[in-house]
């Protein structure tokens, strides 16, 4: 094995770079492989848009947020597909590639290796809901920083007795909104994979505010209350008089507001919880599963993915990898209900 590429595809994640930085120094010190770095994904190997990556280009990266390569939405597949791919390998003398990235680059590179070209998988979403990963990285920095974020939110709630809605990522999975939401003392935890009735996070909200404290609720992005069909039609004028938009976040605050007569307001953390430092469990785990993609590639187990099982990476078939989501399990979410009161 003389030289791989690698590529960060879709949503950026904190310890990407780690990532990066692990398999680029595995790579030189242990394997004597040298890496090529593709810009945006998958674009930068249909378009040729390639930096190589010695030993000092990764220097100090694994605390630093976004990823050095940049990334894109771009699927391969449907951008003149397998031919260019296999164009870009030749062009590059790849020997195979380490694709970081979540479901769509995964199922991206198991259609690739199903034609013969050898691609390895690194897990990446803040979601963590990734079905054959116990853990992804950037999960962690994620529900941190809106962990600090509802922190801000309770004691601005708490002077003003206000209800705080915080509406955080999640595009299929409540795993943020469940571990922000419990480590931040939420007295409602709304996510999709529970639906509760709008009645229910009214009833929630009102014991909380009995009790003297100033509810606070987390609601995954997903949310859909029972009853109520999403997506969710604007309600209303903002204030400038243009149709209100928003999720979940936004119809809650009208929503309680108007059940609970208490003043309520939402925050949307968006792309806030994706942004900025991985924290230091991300970047341990970042930087082994880095390593243990170049021990993949170098041992022949192409076509697989590199995952957190226990304490141990191991490589586990994409098709595996593909085949579910990790969804909160109910007795997860009873844990946590049981603080709401
Ligand atoms: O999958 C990661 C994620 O951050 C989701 O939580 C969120 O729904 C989505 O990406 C946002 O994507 P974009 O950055 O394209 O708006």
């Amino acid at each position: 094995m003389r030289r791989l590429g690698i590529l960060t595809s879709g949503g950026d994640c904190p310890g990407v770079n780690a990532v990066i930085r692990g398999a680029v120094l595995a790579g030189e010190i242990v394997h004597g492989c040298g890496f090529m770095g593709f810009r945006d994904g998958w674009r930068g190997l249909l378009e040729q848009d390639v930096v190589p990556l010695p030993r000092h280009s990764v220097r100090g990266i694994s605390r630093r947020g976004g990823t050095i390569l940049g990334t894109s939405r771009t699927n391969p597949l449907s951008h003149g597909g397998v031919d260019r791919v296999r164009a870009g390998f030749r062009r590059n003398g790849l020997d195979g590639l380490i694709a970081i990235g979540g479901e769509g680059t995964l199922a991206a590179a198991r259609e690739l290796c199903s034609q013969g070209l050898q691609v390895i998988g690194v897990p990446k979403t803040i979601d963590n809901d990734l079905g054959a990963t116990d853990y992804t990285f950037g999960f962690d920095s994620a529900v941190q920083t809106a962990t600090e974020a509802i922190d801000r939110l309770r004691t601005t709630g708490e002077s003003h007795h206000r209800c705080m809605v915080a509406e955080v990522m999640g595009r299929n999975a409540g795993w943020i909104a469940l571990h922000a939401g419990m480590a931040a003392g939420a007295h409602a935890i709304l996510i999709p994979e529970h639906p509760v009735t709008l009645d229910q996070v009214a009833a929630w909200v009102m014991s909380a505010h009995g009790r003297g404290r100033a509810p606070l609720v987390v609601v995954a992005e997903a949310f859909t209350p029972t009853g109520q069909a999403a997506p969710y039609a604007p309600r209303g004028l903002d204030t400038f008089g243009r149709p209100r938009l928003g999720g979940i976040g936004r119809l809650l605050e009208e929503e309680l507001q108007l059940m609970t007569g208490l003043e309520t307001r939402a925050t949307v953390l968006g792309h806030i919880q994706r942004g900025g430092e991985p924290t230091a469990y991300d970047r341990v785990l970042a930087t082994r599963l880095g390593i243990a993609a170049v021990d993949a590639a170098a041992n022949g187990r192409w076509g697989t993915m590199v995952a957190l099982r226990g304490t141990d990476i191991v490589p586990v078939g994409l098709e595996e990898a593909l085949g579910t989501l990790k969804l909160v399990p109910e007795e997860r979410y009873l844990e946590a209900a049981v603080l709401f009161g």
